[in-house]
Parts: structure tokens; sequence; C-alpha cells
């Protein structure tokens, strides 16, 4: 098992990361400090993995939610079936709530964590790759309302976060890519060589090789973990792990919640982000070209909705939590490994990028 700390002073935490670590009952009881503990999961993930969560909590009083799966539930409504049955538990302010679930149930849970008697213990279990590299790392917890992705919610770390790899193994390759398109993201803002790495073994993790996957795993979280120690509140450092993200937020909106995947989402904008750069001036044709062939070896889509067109984007983008006084401001590449902090660029060049990348 590896052990990295997300520092930030007495609010640090560890992400433990390994395989079977689902059963290690000790590894999760020492972050539970009362009797009092919530799980909330989904329908798909409670059957195959909450009997075993269950097992380490025996001698707990443990009440579970269980969550319809799916991001257009990510709302109020059902974040409020969370609160029901905290009260209705009467469940006081040391009680633990731990989400087990991909990124949808961690935000919700962590959300809940934060409101329910203004916070009570969180513990993180993610169970897809794009929870354990990145939704579950840095206390960003929230909700989703009909007009914009993620615009209620809180800052809230966790106690700790379980990132057991063995897991993966029943997540669908649909899913398993949505989550390479976030660890692709950690090489292009920050870290040239795990972009290289990625490019070498693409293979290797679409084959669900365990030990490229470990290395993945832990070399986005320790990006991951640097970045939100610099940075918890996201007044600059942090926005940059947004690259591509404030084109992806407007397909998510704009198709529907759960149309697309939020990992495949990202990796649309990403390669839209790496064009606007290009038009820049700041990405050769041929970083944009590996970035896409990436991206693409993933797995992944890399071109716009056709239904969405650019004015919708550019209306959906311009909700957004980067923006300021009404300007749209982006994540852009100046290369490989080298993000910018939130830009606003010209009106006209990125209905250029809108109009012109990706559409036929
Ligand atoms: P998800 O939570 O919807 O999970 C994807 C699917 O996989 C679901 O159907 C789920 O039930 C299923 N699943 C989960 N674990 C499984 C397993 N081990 N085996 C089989 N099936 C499994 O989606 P996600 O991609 O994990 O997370 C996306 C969400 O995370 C979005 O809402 C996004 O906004 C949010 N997010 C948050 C942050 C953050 O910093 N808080 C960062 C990135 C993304
Ligand atoms: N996923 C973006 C962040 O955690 O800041």
């Amino acid at each position: 098992m590896q052990t990295l700390t997300v520092e930030l002073g007495d609010r640090s935490y560890p992400i433990y990361i390994g395989q079977d670590l689902l059963g290690q009952a000790a590894l999760l009881q020492q972050h539970i400090r009362a009797k009092q503990v919530l799980v909330v999961s989904n329908e798909t993930v409670a059957p195959l993995y909450l009997p075993t969560l269950l097992q380490n909590l025996s001698g707990y009083t443990v009440e579970t939610v269980i969550l319809p799966d799916g991001e257009q539930y990510k709302n109020l409504q059902w974040l409020n079936s969370i609160f029901d049955r905290l009260l209705a538990s009467k469940f006081s302010r040391n009680a633990t709530l731990i989400a087990l679930g991909g990124g949808v149930v961690g935000d919700m849970g962590g959300f809940a964590a934060a409101c329910y008697q203004r916070g009570i213990v969180f513990i993180q279990i993610p169970t897809t790759l794009l929870a354990q590299v990145d939704s579950s790392v840095g206390g960003k917890t929230g909700v989703n309302h009909a007009l914009g992705k993620n615009m209620i919610g809180a800052f809230y770390q966790p106690q700790c976060v379980i990132a057991d790899a063995a897991v993966l193994d029943t997540l669908d390759d649909r899913q398993l890519a949505a989550g390479l398109a976030e660890v692709i993201k950690y090489g292009l803002i920050a870290d040239a060589g795990f972009f290289a790495w990625l490019e070498a073994n693409m293979a290797a993790l679409l084959a669900r090789n365990k030990a490229a996957l470990a290395y993945a795993i832990e070399q986005s979280c320790r990006n991951k973990a640097r970045i939100v120690a610099e940075d918890e509140t996201e007044t600059g450092l942090r926005a940059t792990l947004n690259l591509g993200h404030t084109f992806g937020h407007a397909i998510e909106t704009g198709m529907g919640y759960g149309e697309y995947l939020h990992g495949e989402a990202v990796a649309i904008g990403i390669c839209q982000a790496a064009d606007l750069s290009s038009r820049l001036g700041w990405l050769s044709q041929q970083e944009v070209s590996r970035i896409i062939a990436l991206l693409k070896q993933a797995g992944l889509p890399v071109t716009p909705p056709a239904d969405l067109k650019a004015r919708q984007f550019i209306e959906l983008m311009s909700v957004d939590k980067k923006n300021v006084d009404g300007d749209i401001r982006l994540i852009l590449l100046r290369g490989i490994g080298d993000a910018t902090l939130p830009t606003a660029v010209e009106r006209a060049l990125l209905t250029e990028t809108l109009e012109q990348y990706g559409r036929e």
C-alpha cells in the first residue's frame, strides 16, 4: 500500500492506494470517532461492495442511503434524502459519513457531511478510476443545478481517502476511459514526463495491468495533492485542474446530465482548449496532435456533439465559477505540462474554435 498525504496543516489527511483495502477494518476504523456511521452509496455499487464494507463496521450503529445511479440524481432533491436519514436516525455531530462510490456519490456525500450540523466526519471510498484520481481528493463537494454543473457546493476535506484499485475490476471499459481523461489532464497541466509515460503505457492501462494502473493512480493523486496543498480554495493554481472543464461542463449541461460521462466531456474540452491554445500560437500542431491521439487511444471522444452549436456553448460557458464580471476565463496550454491560470481570450477566437474544431 502507498500512503500519500494532502498537506493542509491540522486538516492534513492520508490517501491510501493499494489492492484489497476495502476489507481492512483497522485502516477505516482509525478515522471514525463515534459509533454512528452513515454509508452513502448507489444502487450499482452497493450490491458489489457494501457487504465487505459493512463487515468492517460490526459494533457500529450503521445506516445506509442507497441513491439511484446517475449524474441526473446529483441534485438538491436527492441530497435531501441523505439529510432525511441523518435526522430520522438522530445522528449527532460526531457521526461519520462514508461515501462508497464514484464521483457522484462522493460529491453528494461530501456536501451532505459538510452541511449536516455544519460538518461531520467524512470518509471517501472512491470506486471509479475518475474518483480515485480526482474527485475524492481535495474537498470539492456539491450538486448540480439545472442551469449549471456543480454550482452548489462547499469545500470540505475528508478524514481519509481509501482508493482500493481492486474495485476497478468491475468497472466497465467506458468508465475506465472516462477516468483516464482526468489522468491525462495531470500530464498536460503540470507533468510532461507523466504525459510521455502515458503515451508509452496507454495499452497497458487499457489492458488493466495492475502495476500500470497503480502508478497512474499514484502519480495523479501526487499531482492533485500538491496542487490542493498549495491552493485549497482555488484562488489561483488549483484552477489549472479545470483544463477542458469549462467546455466539458457546457457539454454535460447542454446535452443533459448523464448523456456524456464527465470524463468524456472533459476529453472533448481538452481538445477544444488545445485547439484554442494553438490558435493563440502557444501550442504547436504537433503537440495538439499528440494530445488528440492519446485521448483517442484511451477510447475517448475528441469532437464536440454536432447538436451543440457555438452560440449555445458560449451561453453555457458563461455560467462557470472561473468567470469574472461576465468574462469567460479558460485554462489553456502553453505546452504539454504547462497550463495557464484562468485566461480571458478574445470572443472571436473562442468562437473560431467552437465553430471549427471537430466540425465537418
Ligand atoms: P459516477 O459516480 O457516475 O460513476 C460512474 C458509473 O460507474 C456509475 O454508474 C457508478 O454506479 C458505476 N460504478 C462506480 N464504481 C463502480 C465499480 N467499482 N464497479 C462497477 N461500476 C461502478 O461517475 P464518476 O466518473 O466516478 O464521477 C463523475 C462525477 O464526479 C461528476 O459528477 C463530476 O462532476 C464529479 N467530479 C468531481 C470532482 C471533485 O473534485 N469533486 C472532480 C472530478 C469530477
Ligand atoms: N477537479 C477539479 C478540482 O478538484 O479542483
